[in-house]
């Protein structure tokens, strides 16, 4: 539409006006903000930006494989995917308690992306300006973190923490005066596919807050597999409310869906053989805006289809449960 092309040239002719010659370097997580900023700058200038894809290993089944698809393929920028999987596996070898697993996956995000932010150094001089995917209520929520706002402490959220002492960077946050469904919308025009515009939100520090106690290879690779059946199952479920209602903010349709690993095993029977394994959580819930969820009250019959592939597929699991706590007292995610 004409508007949405006016903004764009809008925030394009911002970019280039700040930027001039210098290079811009930019953190990919894959999430709808990181994207939409990715995206703008490439229109705006091409090679002069670098994006960065930390793979800390725990985004879930084919996402790091469609982030480097899209900005390899369909944009024109340097992309740099930082294979950081065995690093991270590492660091939380002994780790159990959620907090400390974000501490050390967001201190490691840092520590990645500035060795690559070093390495594009040139002639001593250092990248000038970072692009970030800060939107409007990103800086409402700080601001009520500072003054000393409720719901800051429950859970660290680490896309928000400073820069370590010594480090600075010119920021570009073209999206820090739009809301989640403007940035959706701008997506859109600027050509990202579906599956980045309305990904549902993802936790930074990933599936290592969905795998109760440690993190191994072993369940990082039974979870991967379960949520991508609950996320198939999901998804398809919300197309058909999509298509009956019209509305894609039906209060039929699920709002965010996932599978968790819980730290225990149960028995069970396979033809004629006990069988001892994991349980897989189911998490669906309906919310506008993250601070209240309710459980989603989905069919049974859809529940019948992801409990049987879930058995039926995923090695190492023999029982799937649904949780049916809604937010308070419960939180979406369970760490
Ligand atoms: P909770 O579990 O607090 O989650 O009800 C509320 C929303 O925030 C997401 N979430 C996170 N996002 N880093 C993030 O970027 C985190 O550490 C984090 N923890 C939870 C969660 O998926 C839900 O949408």
């Amino acid at each position: 539409s004409w508007t949405m092309d006016s903004i764009i040239d809008d925030a394009v002719e911002a970019i280039r006006a700040q930027v001039g010659g210098d290079r811009v370097i930019l953190g990919l997580s894959g999430g709808v903000d990181s994207s939409v900023v990715a995206a703008l700058c490439a229109k705006a200038i091409g090679k002069q930006l670098t994006c960065v894809f930390i793979n800390h290993g725990l985004l879930r089944k084919n996402e790091p494989e469609e982030v480097e698809e899209v900005f390899t393929k369909q944009f024109d920028v340097d992309f740099v995917h930082v294979h950081a999987e065995d690093r991270y596996a590492a660091l939380l070898a002994d780790v159990v308690e959620p907090e400390q697993k974000r501490r050390i996956i967001g201190s490691q995000f840092w520590k990645e992306f500035f060795a690559v932010a070093e390495d594009l150094a040139e002639g001593g001089r250092p990248v000038k300006y970072l692009a970030q995917g800060t939107i409007y209520p990103d800086i409402i929520e700080s601001g009520a973190r500072k003054t000393g706002g409720k719901a800051s402490t429950i859970k660290s959220h680490h896309n928000l923490i400073p820069f370590p002492d010594g480090v600075s960077f010119d920021l570009i946050e073209p999206l820090d005066h739009f809301f989640k469904d403007e940035v959706r919308a701008l997506g859109t025009a600027l050509g990202l596919p579906d599956h980045i515009v309305h990904r549902q939100p993802f936790p930074g520090p990933g599936l290592a807050i969905r795998i109760i106690g440690t993190v191994t290879r072993e369940k990082l690779e039974i979870l991967k597999n379960a949520d991508a059946i609950v996320r198939e199952e999901l998804d398809a479920y919300n197309v058909r409310v999509f298509e009956e209602t019209g509305d894609r903010n039906s209060e039929r349709s699920v709002w965010q869906y996932f599978a968790v690993l819980p730290d225990v095993k149960s028995v069970g029977v396979m033809g004629d053989e006990r069988t001892y394994a994991y349980p897989i959580i189911l998490r669906a819930v309906e919310s506008s805006d993250a601070m209240t969820a309710d459980w989603a009250k989905l069919p049974h019959v859809v529940l019948d289809v992801i409990s049987s592939r879930i058995v039926n597929e995923v090695a190492g699991v023999n029982r799937v449960v649904y949780d049916i706590t809604s937010k308070p007292p419960a939180t979406i995610e369970w760490e």
